[in-house]
């Protein structure tokens, strides 16, 4: 264990997720204290004298905005279910509006939220690959959509309303359960490449950037340093976008 200079309260929301319960024993092992807020806390796999648990229901507002009193951070590992095409969203946007509300009224002023790499932020520019492939056809077709929906919409509030709050946003890819890569994961600027990081590599990124000043009011992509300088899912958005756009323009033609 090692004992930060200063250690912090952090309220984690989604702790027994599978971000979730690997970022609540790094924050620990750090010398931090968690208070983890769990609709189901019998799944949470760890005991700590530093770890709170509070049963509750991210939809409880009321009971969001209580959790967070006293603590110097808060953490939102919290989903909808991924895969599940019945969801088409509404967890998250009240959700965060709660804890927004609710760092208010305390005085808290750091918030991280996880998102995805799908997830659209402001003034993003057009990725045929992303927006119309991942987005609209692999999204709907594999039940993410929600999820999709739901996490833009966070992001959104967050860019409007958060100004008065450090806010920070991560958006990994597809998430693994495999065991650590042995590479650091780091912020980037366009969609990571391969598109997929280990829960585990994530949980330690999480705990290193709430605590990075730099990283307040950024909503940055995230994922294993890109190896080659060119960019995969920029050229095959190119060549989709122009064979389609091609495609397009001959059945014009032809009709
Ligand atoms: N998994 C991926 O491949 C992937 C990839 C990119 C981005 N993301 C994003 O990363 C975030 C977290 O992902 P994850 O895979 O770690 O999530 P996850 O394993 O599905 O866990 C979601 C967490 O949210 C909690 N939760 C959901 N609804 C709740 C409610 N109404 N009240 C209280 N808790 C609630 C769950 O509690 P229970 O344990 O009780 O269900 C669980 O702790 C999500 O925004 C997701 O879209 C995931």
């Amino acid at each position: 264990m090692t004992t930060p200079s200063t250690p912090k309260l952090y309220v984690v929301f989604g702790a027994t997720g599978n971000t979730g319960k690997r970022v609540v024993p790094l924050l620990l092992a750090a010398g931090h204290s968690v208070r983890a807020f769990a609709r189901s806390p019998g799944k949470l796999q760890v005991s700590h004298d530093r770890l709170q648990v509070v049963q509750g229901d991210v939809g409880d507002a009321e009971a969001v905005r209580a959790a967070i009193k006293g603590a110097q951070a808060v953490i939102s590992l919290v989903g909808g279910p991924l895969g599940d095409k019945s969801f088409h969203g509404g967890v998250l946007p009240p959700f965060i509006k709660a804890v927004h509300v609710g760092m208010r009224e305390h005085g808290v002023k750091r918030l991280l939220v996880q998102t995805g790499a799908a997830s659209v932020v402001r003034g993003e520019k057009f990725n045929f690959l992303k927006h119309v492939l991942v987005r609209q056809i692999d999204g709907r077709k594999r039940g993410d959509h929600g999820c999709h929906v739901d996490n833009d919409e966070a992001i959104r509030y967050l860019e409007t309303s958060g100004g008065d709050i450090e806010w920070m946003v991560t958006r990994p890819p597809l998430i693994v359960a495999k065991p650590s890569e042995g590479k650091k994961v780091v912020a980037l600027d366009v969609m990571p490449w391969p598109p997929v990081v280990t829960f585990e590599d994530l949980a330690a990124y999480t705990v290193s950037l709430v605590g990075d000043d730099k990283a307040v009011k950024t909503a940055q992509y995230c994922g294993y340093p890109l190896t080659s300088v060119i960019h995969p899912p920029s050229v095959a958005g190119y060549v989709v976008a122009t064979v389609a756009i091609g495609l397009a323009y001959l059945i014009y033609r032809l009709i």
